[in-house]
C-alpha cells in the first residue's frame, strides 16, 4: 500500500471507530490536512446519521460544506465527543507535533474541547523522540523576531514559513534541530513566550487513540 492508501484505511477506521457512537445531535471535531480530508470524504458518506461538524480550518469548513455537512460555531457547541485529525509525528505516548498545514491552533482547541481525540496516520508518523519533523510555532507578526532569538535559547533553530499566514491571520516559525525528550515541558515553555499563540506539541493534550496505517493493516495504540 502506498502513503494515500494507508491514510485513506486510518480515515476509515475512523469513520468505523465513531460512527456506532453518533446520533442525529452528534457533532464530530474534525481536523486538518490529507488525512483528514480522507476522514471527510468518507464521514460524508454517513452525514444522515449525525448532526455536523466543528472544522479546525477553512480549508476543512469549506471541504466539509461542500460534501453539504453543516459546520457550527464552537462557541455554540457544549459537547464534543470525538475529535479526528492527522498528525506530523507521533510518539508512543501518543504526544504529537501537529502544524505542517498551519492550522495547529485551531486544532489544538478544539482537541481540548473534545471527550476523545481520535489520532489517523500512516506508519511514517510513529517515531521513537520527536522533533526530527520542525516544530511549529505560530506566532503574532510583530513578535517574530523576538520569538526566534527565545527559540534560539531554548536550543532550536527556527525558520520563518515565508507567505504562509495562518487563519488567525498570524505566522509560523518552524523549529529544527529539537530532540524533544519532555514535551509536555517544552510545550508550556514555548507557549509562556510573549508573542506566541500556540505551539504544535500536543503532549498536555495528546491524542487518546492512535490508528496507524501499517503495511500489516490498521494497528490501534492507546494512551
Ligand atoms: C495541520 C496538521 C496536520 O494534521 C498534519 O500536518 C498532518 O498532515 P497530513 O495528514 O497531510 O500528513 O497538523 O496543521
Amino acid at each position: 500500500m502506498n502513503q494515500d492508501q494507508l491514510k485513506q484505511a486510518v480515515a476509515q477506521a475512523a469513520v468505523d471507530h465513531i460512527l456506532p457512537r453518533l446520533d442525529s445531535k452528534s457533532i464530530v471535531g474534525v481536523g486538518t490536512g490529507s488525512t483528514a480530508n480522507f476522514f471527510i470524504d468518507a464521514l460524508a458518506k454517513h452525514k444522515m446519521d449525525f448532526d455536523g461538524a466543528i472544522a479546525s480550518s477553512e480549508a476543512t469548513a469549506a471541504r466539509l460544506k461542500g460534501h453539504g455537512i453543516p459546520v457550527y460555531d464552537l462557541n455554540s457547541t457544549a459537547e464534543l465527543e470525538f475529535y479526528v485529525d492527522g498528525t506530523d509525528e507521533s510518539d508512543e505516548r501518543l504526544h504529537l507535533i501537529k502544524g505542517g498545514g498551519a492550522a495547529l491552533t485551531r486544532e489544538k482547541i478544539v482537541a481540548a474541547v473534545a471527550r476523545t481525540f481520535i489520532c489517523i496516520a500512516d506508519a511514517s508518523k510513529l517515531v521513537p523522540v520527536l522533533g526530527a519533523f520542525p516544530l511549529p510555532v505560530e506566532v503574532i507578526p510583530m513578535a517574530r523576531s523576538y520569538v526566534a532569538r527565545q527559540l534560539v535559547k531554548l536550543g532550536g533553530d527556527p525558520v520563518y514559513r515565508e507567505g504562509v499566514l495562518t487563519d488567525n491571520g498570524n505566522v509560523i516559525l518552524d523549529v529544527h534541530n529539537l530532540s524533544i525528550t519532555d514535551p509536555v515541558k517544552l510545550e508550556a515553555d514555548i507557549n509562556a513566550i510573549v508573542g506566541v499563540v500556540t505551539n504544535g506539541l500536543f503532549a498536555a493534550r495528546p491524542a487518546d487513540l492512535l490508528l496507524l496505517g501499517t503495511a500489516e493493516g490498521v494497528k490501534t495504540l492507546k494512551r
